[in-house]
């Protein structure tokens, strides 16, 4: 089941986010955004959060600040994804962007079969965010090391 994340389930879904990211900051395009407020929506299966799909909305434009499913391959990170895409289309939203590393092969994989396109490159861009949070790896996925932010885009 899918449902919004509202005070009852906050502390529950931000010790899901700690436990992803290590931090409830999230650090792109050298900004940190604090996930610990964000809206979004999670999957919840036997008494536990197993996804999560966060964003901000600016400008008629919806930002994904994360997702994660710890059940992979069983539709659960594109059921939280279709319903950001929902969101972002009823309130009238043109445009949906999220930003990737370089070495999330898979986020490029499953977002690009979703719609979303590659629209630009930050190369420097992880450098900057480790200055923010040291804790972003210099090696990634893969054993690829981090270096780049990719930002792909879905237009509505
Ligand atoms: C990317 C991510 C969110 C995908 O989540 P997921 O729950 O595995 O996603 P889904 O199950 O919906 O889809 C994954 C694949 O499983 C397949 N699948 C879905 N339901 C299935 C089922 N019942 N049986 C078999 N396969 C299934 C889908 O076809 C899909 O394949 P495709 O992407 O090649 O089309 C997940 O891998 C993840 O959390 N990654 C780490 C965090 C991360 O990188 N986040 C950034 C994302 S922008």
């Amino acid at each position: 089941m899918i449902f919004k994340i509202d005070s009852t389930s906050r502390d529950a879904v931000n010790a899901f986010i700690t436990r992803q990211w290590v931090t409830l900051d999230m650090v792109v395009h050298g900004e940190s955004i604090d996930l610990s407020t964000s809206d979004g929506f999670y999957s919840y299966e036997n008494e536990e959060i197993n996804g999560l799909i966060t964003y901000r909305i600016k400008d008629n434009e919806m930002e994904i600040l994360s997702l994660d499913s710890l059940l992979h391959n069983k539709g659960y990170g594109t059921e939280l994804l279709n319903k950001a895409i929902h969101k972002a289309r009823n309130i009238g939203c043109h445009r949906i962007m999220l930003i990737t590393t370089n070495d999330n092969l898979n986020a490029l994989r499953f977002n690009q079969k979703r719609g979303f396109n590659i629209v630009k490159l930050y190369r420097n861009a992880v450098d900057e965010s480790r200055k923010l949070k040291p804790q972003i790896p210099f090696v990634g996925m893969d054993n690829i090391p981090i270096r780049r932010e990719i930002e792909l885009e879905l237009i509505l």
